[in-house]
């Protein structure tokens, strides 16, 4: 095989063979297969799309590229959630405990946050002494004993895809749905579970910036899915706005506590309680997902869930006592109102430009290599369609610098008000094929 002529087949619009993908996904990775043959094959596939059994193979290929997480030493159907990534998307701290008061079993596997989005890796790490150092037996016990726990991303875990996600920053070719379908699919399969709820979020803040597009990839994602036997499902979000109220570490753990209270943001609860059902319906513990929405209500209502996110922080090294007491996760030095300068409705926050405002304090990493606050983010207290008066605060910025001009002005420039304004619907649709 010369992957010359790969390259020509796929460029002229055939169908490559599960063995051609194989080989050109390993070639790449071992270095067989230089950088420029690589891009060419890349683009060759942003313009000529693949089929759905092209989606699926490149997909093993990459999950066999490197190691696989094997969780059959897990009880029960293990059900992950993956979300394409948003602003101040609190889902997952909440989901986790939430779904494992119900015995479900979740082995999460978790990564950092780069640019505007956060992750829940950084957000969990703002509990004093909570720890993702554990090994692959202590996880497979502790979910076992526990039903939870959370794992740093293995360092070999799909290696194909981080070469070629690199290589298709630099050539113009992330934006190609089975190339990101693939991507994201091998690395849910590489990491072990037996059904997958994917939340493809659309909008500002959203990779998918419309819900065409949204809903394209969807599809692609949860036909990947089921074509290599594992149960995945698809659920199309608003991410016009930011998630609830909180975007920062540490203020989002505290708004995950609230949410476990049953006290949390409208649309924070709502998706939680939307992504959570079809978790419990995948996992075989709900016939429907109303029934399945009935349990998880009872589950916040009686406390479980609470009482389930404690036990998870103590069980890696967390203070668990944050839970009652908020005041002992990292604190911010300054509270920085910012009012509103006219009267109206609030007719658009920019979720992209606000993650943006977050970073500029240090809630985020602008590079991998940076160190983030932990303590610092904003508290929106105003969403899309609410009225405001002159004056009102809009944000409290949480910062632990003085100076926040650029903050400041990144804000009011995110946020419209106008006349009128409408709240966004929250769940556009679900894809189940
Ligand atoms: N996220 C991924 O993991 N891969 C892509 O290709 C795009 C977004
Ligand atoms: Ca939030």
């Amino acid at each position: 095989m010369r992957i010359v002529d790969l390259i020509a087949k796929k460029r002229d619009g055939k169908e490559l063979s599960a063995q051609e993908i194989e080989f050109f996904v390993k070639g790449y990775t071992d270095g067989a297969i230089p950088d420029y043959q690589a891009s060419a094959m890349m683009m060759a596939i942003y313009f000529q799309d693949m089929t759905d059994r092209e989606c699926a193979d490149l997909t093993m290929a990459m999950v066999n590229s490197g190691d696989t997480i094997d969780l059959s030493a897990i009880d029960g159907i293990k059900v992950d959630k993956h979300s394409t990534g948003g602003v101040g998307d609190t889902t997952t701290l909440v989901l986790a405990p939430l779904v494992a008061a119900l015995d479900i079993p979740v082995a999460k596997m978790s990564g950092r946050g780069l640019g505007h989005t956060g992750g829940t890796l950084d957000k969990l790490e703002s509990v004093k002494g909570f720890h993702i150092e554990i090994n692959k037996d202590e996880f497979i016990d502790l979910v076992n004993r526990h039903k939870v726990a959370v794992i740093g991303q293995s360092g070999n875990l799909t290696p194909a895809d981080k070469k070629m996600y690199a290589l298709r920053d630099v050539t113009g070719t992330v934006n190609s749905i089975p190339l990101i379908a693939s991507s994201i699919m091998s690395k849910k399969i590489a990491a072990g579970s037996d059904a997958i709820v994917l939340d493809v979020k659309t909008g500002a803040g959203a990779f998918m910036k419309t819900d065409e597009d949204a809903i394209e990839l969807a599809k692609s994602m949860v036909r990947i899915g089921n074509n290599v036997g594992r149960h995945t499902m698809a659920v199309i979000s608003d991410m016009s706005q930011p998630l609830g109220f909180a975007i920062g570490n540490a203020l989002e753990v505290q708004e995950a506590i609230d949410t476990l209270k049953g006290k949390g943001p409208a649309d924070l609860t709502e998706l939680t309680l939307v992504l959570g059902s079809q978790m419990v319906v995948l996992a075989k513990k709900a016939k429907n997902l109303e029934e399945a929405r009935q349990m998880l209500l009872e589950v916040i209502n009686n406390g479980k869930a609470l009482d389930k996110f404690r036990e998870f922080l103590a069980n890696q090294g967390g203070d668990a006592s944050v839970v009652d007491h908020p005041e002992r996760l990292p604190q911010a030095k300054f509270k920085i109102e910012v009012p509103a300068k006219t009267s109206g409705v609030v007719a658009n926050i920019i979720a992209d430009e606000i993650g943006v405002a977050a970073m500029l304090l240090g809630a985020g990493r602008a590079t991998k290599e940076d160190d983030i606050d932990l303590a610092v983010g904003l508290m929106l207290h105003k969403k899309v369609g609410d009225s405001v008066q002159l004056g009102d605060a809009l944000v409290t910025i949480y910062a632990n610098r003085e100076e926040v001009s650029s903050v400041m002005e990144k804000i009011y420039s995110s946020i419209e008000i106008a006349e009128r304004g409408q709240a966004p619907k929250l769940i556009h649709t679900v894809i189940t094929q």
